[in-house]
């Protein structure tokens, strides 16, 4: 197991070390949840403020043109397109993740009737929202077992909801060979990647992969319900017809007709008026990676969690996700019947995880602000939380609604 001093070496020669000061981290944290709320980059604050006071305060409606605001989707989902490894003009920022699974999975329904299938234990809103297409659509919706592959999924199915990190497994997926298996049944994959985005080194076309949807506030750092993405590859956009049509997506907006006539690029997937102080943030967020090699966040990801997982196994503990060495998302995830109580212990000494019904524990990693060091030291408070029974206290077993 790696000493403390280990630890320190490795920071002091970590290449991505100096980009926690791209961060605004508050003193005396520990933060171990960048997997679900990322902590706001500088030039996100920034740049809201920016947006707030001057392009809103000061250039009023001007700025929908002169800030580019009315642009802001496009142009910052090419910066997202980057982190894909997809064409710049395939990405938009845009709406939320369930919405946009909606709109996807709408199209290509449409294009093509058949049956919807998601996994049982997949994020429950892509459940949910693939139900109510079911339901008002007719679609048959299949909850297939976790580890489905596209090749046993039953016949007659076209639209497959995949997560390209699972949130709580924290696996990830093997994109390329289940594009294969579904190009060969004609099913489309549209892939969740809200755990995936800013964490792995993603290459959806080497992969195969046409659509995609993901949220902005975890990795990605773009603040608590910052706008989602959808990725639609550029030979689709001009085809398929999504069932939110709104004025925005039109080829002419301001041409104000009666007659919906859809933009043929990835504009079509717009709907409403963007929200642009949301956009913003998200916007200065996404700029922290503009010097950034993936590979390297990836990597670094699987190290930091390695080193936390060395910890829980010396502890005894079960770890829910690939163990020291696998390949495995931002996230490591334990298993502990008193796991509620031992994360608020945790988070009472400013050491920030998150818990998950029933019983998993879940520690986030994202290798721009996090180190070696602090993890080492989350890992030994961990052990004392466990070895002293810190956590079996009421004011830590007591549940809060949102933890
Ligand atoms: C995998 C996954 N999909 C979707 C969502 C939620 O998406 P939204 O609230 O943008 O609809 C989450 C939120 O944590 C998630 O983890």
């Amino acid at each position: 197991m790696l000493t403390r001093d280990d630890c320190l070496a490795l920071d002091a020669a970590d290449p991505l070390a100096k980009k926690r000061n791209e961060f605004s981290m508050p003193e005396g944290v520990i933060y171990l949840d960048g997997n679900s709320l990322g902590v706001p980059p500088k030039a996100a604050l920034e740049r809201l403020r920016h947006t707030a006071e001057t392009e809103w305060g000061v250039g009023l409606i001007r700025s929908w043109n002169d800030a580019g605001w009315m642009d802001l989707p496009q142009t910052l989902g090419a910066k997202l397109a980057r982190l894909m490894g997809v064409g710049t003009d395939e990405v938009l920022a845009v709406d939320t993740v369930t919405i946009n699974l909606f709109k996807l999975a709408g199209a290509l329904l449409g294009r093509t009737p058949g049956g919807i299938a998601a996994e049982q234990g997949e994020f429950p809103t892509d459940n949910h929202v693939m139900e109510g297409l079911s339901r008002f659509t007719g679609a048959h919706m299949h909850r297939v077992p976790p580890g489905t592959r596209p090749k046993d999924l039953p016949e007659g199915v076209t639209v497959f909801i995949k997560s390209g990190v699972h949130y709580r497994s924290a696996e990830i997926a093997d994109f390329e060979g289940y594009e294969r298996e579904a190009a060969q049944r004609g099913i489309a994959i549209i892939w969740d990647l809200s755990h995936a985005t800013g964490l792995v080194d993603l290459k959806l076309k080497d992969w195969g992969a046409k659509y995609a949807v993901g949220c902005g506030y975890k990795f990605l750092s773009g603040g608590p319900g910052a706008p989602a993405f959808l990725y639609c590859d550029a030979g689709e956009n001009g085809v398929l017809e999504h069932p939110i049509p709104g004025w925005l997506g039109h080829k002419r907006p301001f041409g104000f007709e009666d007659a919906y006539e859809p933009d043929s690029s990835i504009v079509r997937w717009r709907t409403s008026s963007p929200p642009i102080l949301g956009l913003a943030a998200l916007d200065g967020a996404v700029s922290v990676y503009d010097d950034v090699d993936m590979a390297e966040v990836e990597a670094k990801a699987q190290k930091l969690g390695d080193l936390f997982i060395e910890r829980a196994n010396a502890l005894g503990l079960q770890i829910a996700c690939a163990g020291v060495g696998q390949r495995r998302g931002g996230h490591v995830v334990i298993s502990h019947d008193d796991g509620y109580a031992i994360v608020q212990a945790l988070i009472a000494r400013n050491i920030i995880g998150d818990f998950r019904e029933p019983d998993i524990m879940r520690f986030g990693f994202n290798p721009l602000y996090n180190g070696y060091t602090e993890v080492f030291d989350a890992g030994l408070a961990l052990a004392e939380v466990i070895e002293t029974r810190q956590w079996d206290q009421p004011q830590f077993t007591a549940k809060k609604a949102v933890t």
